[in-house]
């Protein structure tokens, strides 16, 4: 008996491995038969065996160069198909022109036990996903963000204090990259949940320790981060989350404890964002019968979406940028003469908001960075109607596709040695510059980061503060290898640079 149960166990083994397997190979046909050029795949992952021993980033470098003269490629997430896109005039099609066939990302948008995953700006899903837009995008107003600017700068001062007591007085190592995630995770403290806490003063930070949860690139956050944005269907399966339930727990208790307060003194601070995510959810509008706490966690999870924004992409930025300063000693000192020269003008001891947006040669600076090392490599959509892309490429709705940052970026024709870095490139550009979709950090359309000047004002004020106390120069290889379990750019290791106090 135990025998014949055993075999007919392997007989239905086999069987589902074989259904599968002819299952994958049908889907491995896809591009070939639609005449598209692709990259081979290879059983059950596809072209994605290499996840989390090796970054996107990487792979989407290698692969861009490989397929440099095309327009388009196919590639296979595991089994599904999957359309790259390189060309800027189509990522315009995609992105602003034809937006209405591509609203959603492709990326897992989370269950009910992981509210703020679900229902934050990033991943909510159409219909919901435009009135979340509507309601928060008046938050990022110029006069708003002048008063950003003046949180930033504080907690700036913070971050050249920082440095100089571990890095200068106490000699020791640098790690960029978590120097500049408590830079960052302080300012969101700040602007968004109206708490002055520290991490970089070495204060308990509630902030720093979600940020620690949720963004410490372990093997498992690395696999769940992987499975929410390339394999959605896994995740799915999995139930993965990216908020935990005790990240969920601690930001809610964070924010309705200033609430609170705020109702009980009576105090209302127009400068950080509690009043506005208030007024988000008395204006909004659910659909009849919903759920009690859909309010509530629609507000927490705007909330959450700055942890989630806002951290990791822009404290990225700051190491890359302060690793090629260290390599470009002259264009650091042409930084530096030109952020003295635009205090003295302003006769601050800090620069604000607008002196910020007058020097040009730090937009260049960061955009070049950008250029170089876009945080996030590729824009995913997925396809929600049938799409004519040109003559020859039908995209099929419940296609995901990828406009690839990283291919436009390095493009040797609109970036001549695009391996080099020349924030000469930039020299007039402006934040609202794309140079024609051949540059798209913040991603276009619709769906572009809503915070993307709030990205640029957090870096703006860190550098400009940084290059008037120090000198950078190299500490450590010129490639910094990217780290394999960051779903975004990320440097293993954090990166480091040598700070010398300018006399
Ligand atoms: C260096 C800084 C940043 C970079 C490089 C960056 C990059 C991006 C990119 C590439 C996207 C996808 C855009 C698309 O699909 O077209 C995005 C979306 C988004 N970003 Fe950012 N981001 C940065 C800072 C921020 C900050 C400070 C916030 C805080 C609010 C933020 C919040 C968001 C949100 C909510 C979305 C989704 C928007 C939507 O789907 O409507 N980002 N960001």
């Amino acid at each position: 008996m135990l025998g014949l149960i055993i075999q007919l166990f392997l007989v239905f083994v086999i069987t589902c491995l074989s259904v599968f397997y002819l299952f994958a190979r049908s889907k491995y046909g896809y591009w070939k038969k639609r005449g598209i050029p692709y990259e081979e795949p290879t059983f059950i992952f596809g072209n994605v065996s290499f996840l989390m021993r090796r970054s996107f980033w990487d792979f989407f470098y290698d692969i861009s160069k490989k397929y440099k003269k095309y327009d388009y490629f196919g590639l296979f997430l595991s089994w599904q198909p999957l359309l790259v896109v390189n060309s800027n005039e189509l990522a315009k099609k995609i992105l602003v022109k034809d937006s209405d066939s591509f609203q959603d990302r492709y990326s897992y948008s989370g269950v009910n036990d992981d509210p703020l995953g679900s229902l934050n700006l990033f991943s909510i899903k159409s219909p919901m996903w435009i009135q979340m837009r509507n309601e928060i995008s008046p938050m990022f107003t110029s006069s708003r963000l002048r008063g950003f600017t003046e949180l930033m700068n504080i907690n700036s001062e913070e971050l050249v204090r920082r440095i100089q007591k571990d890095n200068i007085d106490n000699k020791e190592p640098v790690d960029l990259k978590k120097l500049f995630s408590m830079y960052t995770s302080d300012t969101i403290a700040y602007t968004v949940f109206g708490i002055r806490v520290s991490a970089l003063k070495e204060l308990t930070s509630p902030l720093w320790f979600i940020t620690c949860h949720m963004v410490k690139w372990t093997f498992w956050r690395g696999f769940e981060f992987t499975m929410i944005f390339f394999l959605p269907a896994i995740a799915e399966i999995l139930k993965l989350k990216f908020f935990s339930k005790a990240a969920t727990d601690y930001i809610r208790q964070m924010f309705m404890k200033v609430v609170d307060e705020r109702q009980k003194t009576g105090q209302s601070n127009d400068k950080d964002l509690v009043n506005h995510l208030l007024k988000l959810k008395a204006n909004l509008k659910l659909p009849a019968g919903s759920d009690s706490q859909l309010a509530d966690n629609l507000m927490m999870a705007q909330a959450a979406v700055f942890v989630l924004g806002a951290i990791e992409t822009s404290s990225t930025t700051l190491t890359y940028l302060l690793h090629e300063l260290a390599y470009h000693p002259d264009e650091q000192e042409k930084l530096y003469k030109e952020v003295s020269e635009a205090l003295k003008e302003s006769g601050k001891d800090v620069l604000e908001y607008d002196d910020l947006l007058k020097v040009k040669y730090i937009t260049a600076c960061i955009f070049e960075t950008m250029r170089k090392y876009p945080p996030v490599p590729h824009l995913d959509r997925l396809c929600n109607k049938a799409y004519q892309l040109t003559d020859e490429v039908l995209v099929e709705p419940g296609t995901p596709v990828f406009v690839n940052i990283v291919g436009l970026h390095y493009n040797e024709e609109w970036y001549p040695e695009p391996e080099q870095w020349r924030p000469e490139r930039f020299i007039n550009a402006t934040d609202s510059d794309n140079n024609d979709f051949k540059f798209l950090p913040f991603g276009e359309g619709p769906r572009f980061c809503i915070g993307k000047r709030y990205g640029m004002m957090q870096i703006r004020t860190a550098i400009a503060q940084m290059i008037m106390k120090y000198k950078f120069v190299p500490d450590g290889p010129k490639q910094l290898e990217a780290d394999p379990y960051s779903v975004i750019l990320g440097p293993k290791g954090g990166g480091s640079v040598k700070f010398i106090p300018r006399t």
